[in-house]
Formats: C-alpha cells, structure tokens, sequence
C-alpha cells in the first residue's frame, strides 16, 4: 500500500494504472475509519481493480473551530486497517497542500437546491465544503467510481447532484448504513459517548425505525409523528436536534402523495451529535 501526502504521487500512480487499463474506485474519508468506512473500501472493489481512499480531516465543511480541533486523527491506525482491506494508495494531504491560499482564497463548488435545506440549513456552507473537496479529491484521483455512505444521506444527495451537473465522469456508488449489533449506525462521533451514552444510543434507531413502521402503515400526520418521536428521545436523555420526513428524492418535506420517504435524524446524546436516516419506499 502507498501512503503520500502529494498530489503528484497520486496522479502519477493512478496514470500509470489507466495506462495498463485497470479501473480504478475511490473512497473519500475524514480518518479515524471503522467498519462502516472499510465496507466502502470493499464495495469499491467491486466495482474497480485499484482502490484510493483519502483521509483529510476537511477544514472547508467544519462549522466551529472547536469541532474541528476535537476530530479524532488516527492515521497510524487508519492506514493498518486499510492496509488489512488491500487498499492500494492512501493520500493523506495537509490543510497546507489542498488550501494553499488559505480557504478564504479557494475557489467553491456550491450546489443549489439540495445543498441549502436540511442540515444545509443548519450548517451554513457544510455543504459546499464538502462539495469543494469532493470535487478536488476527484480531479486529483480521477477514479471511475467512487464510495459513499448512505448514512449521510444529504451528502450523496448533493455529491450526486454537482457529478451530474458539472458533467464528472464518474459513477456515485451509494452504500447502505453499517450498523452495531444492536442496531446503531456506525460513526467517528461514537467515540464521543460515555458507556452509559452507548447503551442508550441505539434508542435512535429504534424511534427511527417507529417512525418507518407508522408511514408503512399508512399514517400521514408527520407533525404528530415528529413530535411523538422527539419525546420519546428527549426522555430518555437525547437532546433531538431536528427530526425531517422528506421525499428521499427531493429532501423537500413529504406530503400526502409521497411514496418514497426519507426518515432523517439528528439529536444530541452528551457531546456527539447522532444522525441517522432510513428510506421508506411505499411503491
Ligand atoms: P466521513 O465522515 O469520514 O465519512 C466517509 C464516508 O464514510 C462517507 O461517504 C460516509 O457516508 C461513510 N460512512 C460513515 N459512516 C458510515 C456507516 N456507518 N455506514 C456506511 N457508510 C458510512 O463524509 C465524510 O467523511 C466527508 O464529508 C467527506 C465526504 C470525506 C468529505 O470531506
């Protein structure tokens, strides 16, 4: 496995595996990987005989200093679990290398519509954050596909919307929530929890998942459902942050004639903000 910081290095290996016409996949991460991240990894080597994944913890998509400060960086660790998975190059580049006129100077990739509701509310310019990196770490890499995780699901929502409008030549892989045996999804954040926090996490999932049961089965009174949820996760310690039912297609708030749904989650537990998300297709 090669680990490089510089750009060169990676275009010039990734030239030199188009040149023997390998396909090459891509997973973009911010560090600090578990199961979740690695099964990207095994996903895209699916899909391509060379994988790359990135590890840059992305100052641009980062809303308070002190949440930046306080991501856990573990590169040592992160590349021998790559390693373990048969990850071919790992570029981990400084905030110096990728921004070097600083990030007031950089240009942006912003994504209108998708990007600015929801969480894109909430964080203004995460979005575009993450839009811009994304965009850079794809003309650095220039892979045929690549990875994400459908447990940010604003996210692939707006990667999928700039590929598509900035005409990218590249196939966006969604790739289902990993979760814990009992049923929480898997997250850097999760480090953040004390034991006691853990054992109530899962709590999310589980209202997540009444919410999916009651649309099954018809129930159109989102407020109510909203609302009920809230309580629920607010008594048991969770500080809910916002509940959403969306059409999974739009993000725009579901109404009587939706069929696809997407339930999306965020609530406070302690110090980590949880987020979690399910589709509810009614077709
Ligand atoms: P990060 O949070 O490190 O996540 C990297 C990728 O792993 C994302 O595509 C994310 O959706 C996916 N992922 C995280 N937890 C997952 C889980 N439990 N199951 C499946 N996939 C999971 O998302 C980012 O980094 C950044 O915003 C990035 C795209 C790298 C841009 O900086």
């Amino acid at each position: 496995m090669i680990i490089s910081e510089h750009i060169d290095v990676i275009r010039e290996t990734v030239r030199e595996w188009k040149q023997e016409g390998l396909k090459v996949g891509f997973v973009p991460t911010m560090g600090n990987l578990h199961q979740g991240h690695l099964t990207l990894v095994k996903e895209a080597f699916k899909h391509a005989d060379r994988v790359v994944v990135s590890i840059f913890v992305n100052p641009m998509q980062f809303n308070n200093a002190s949440d930046l400060d306080n991501y856990p960086r573990t590169l040592t660790d992160d590349c021998s679990a790559l390693d373990k998975v048969e990850t071919d190059l790992v570029f981990c580049p400084t905030p110096a290398i990728m921004y070097p006129k600083g990030l007031d100077a950089q240009s942006q990739v912003s994504v209108p519509g998708v990007a600015d509701v929801l969480e894109g509310a909430m964080r203004p310019g995460h979005f575009t954050g993450v839009a811009t990196v994304v965009t850079m770490l794809f003309n650095i890499v220039q892979p045929d596909v690549a990875c994400f995780g459908e447990k940010d699901f604003q996210q692939l929502a707006v990667i999928r919307a700039f590929t598509k409008d900035l005409c990218l030549p590249i196939n966006i892989i969604g790739v289902p929530t990993v979760r814990e045996d009992d049923g929480l999804a898997m997250s850097s954040r999760n480090g953040y929890l004390t034991s006691e926090q853990r054992q109530i996490a899962p709590l999310l999932a589980q209202v997540m998942k009444g919410i999916e049961t009651a649309v099954r089965a018809g129930e159109k009174n989102y407020s109510e459902l909203i609302e009920h949820a809230s309580q629920q996760l607010d008594e048991q310690g969770f500080k809910t942050d916002s509940i959403d039912i969306c059409d999974a297609n739009t993000l725009a708030p579901a109404n009587s004639d939706t069929t696809e749904h997407v339930v999306l989650m965020a609530a406070f537990l302690g110090k980590a903000r949880l987020i979690d998300n399910i589709v509810v297709n009614l077709q």
